[in-house]
């Protein structure tokens, strides 16, 4: 059953000018993926972040490379030290890495360096509410962000909150790519829906690559 999943060929979807899905382009190496992401998660476990507005995100996160997101009271921002250790992030994990620079390639970019690698982990019901990645110092650089395990629907919007939104529901396996023209273009996840996946149970993560020092 998986077999026949694995063996799918990646092919490409134009989203906007600057930004594509890489359909199945992580599916042959999803398992190597997924453990390196328990890696992550011993040294730096999954949390539920706190909003400048006084909420608790419905998606649990970790990271790891140099540099990683956060989310408190005090705002959004990038951390050099897990706040919940005080120590550094786990290092990123070399196959990460490298498929963060295939898929930037792929998608046409070239010299994608990240130093932050994101990862969202959904629960039934979990989302994420329209918002832009803008708290990188430096905009050339693209995002790539790998969907695993549960399927999400993914919404890609404009450069204004309330620009009309393309609506794609994006499956294990796919990479989807912006930068360019559409390195600020709003986007969100829809609530999870409740599944099983032979490979996460019930549950999705996303592994998000950034350029943010
Ligand atoms: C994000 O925008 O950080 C997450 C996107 C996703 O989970 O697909
Ligand atoms: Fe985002």
């Amino acid at each position: 059953m998986l077999d026949l999943f694995a063996d799918e060929l990646p092919w490409r979807e134009a989203l906007a000018e600057g930004a594509v899905i890489l359909r199945r382009f992580a599916t042959r190496e999803a398992c190597v993926l997924l453990a390196l992401i328990a890696e992550v998660a011993k040294q730096a476990p999954f949390r539920r972040m706190a909003t400048p507005g006084g909420h608790t995100m419905s998606v649990a996160m970790t990271g790891c490379g140099e540099r990683g997101w956060v989310s408190d009271a005090r705002g959004y921002r990038y951390s050099r030290l897990d706040p919940q250790s005080a120590l550094p992030w786990p290092p990123m994990p070399k196959p990460l890495l490298q498929l963060a620079k295939r898929s930037a390639g792929e998608a046409g970019y070239t010299g994608f360096h990240p130093d932050a690698c994101l990862i969202n982990r959904y629960e039934p019901g979990a989302k994420m509410s329209l918002h832009q990645d803008r708290d990188e110092s430096d905009l050339r650089a693209p995002i790539v962000s790998v969907s695993l395990g549960l399927p999400a629907r993914f919404l890609f919007g404009g450069a204004t909150r309330t620009a009309p939104t393309q609506r794609c529901l994006l499956e294990h396996g796919d990479v989807v790519v912006w930068g360019g023209a559409s390195r600020l273009f709003y986007h969100g996840v829809q609530p999870l829906r409740l599944g099983n996946h032979p490979l996460t149970g019930a549950y999705r993560y996303n592994l998000t690559f950034r350029e943010a020092g």
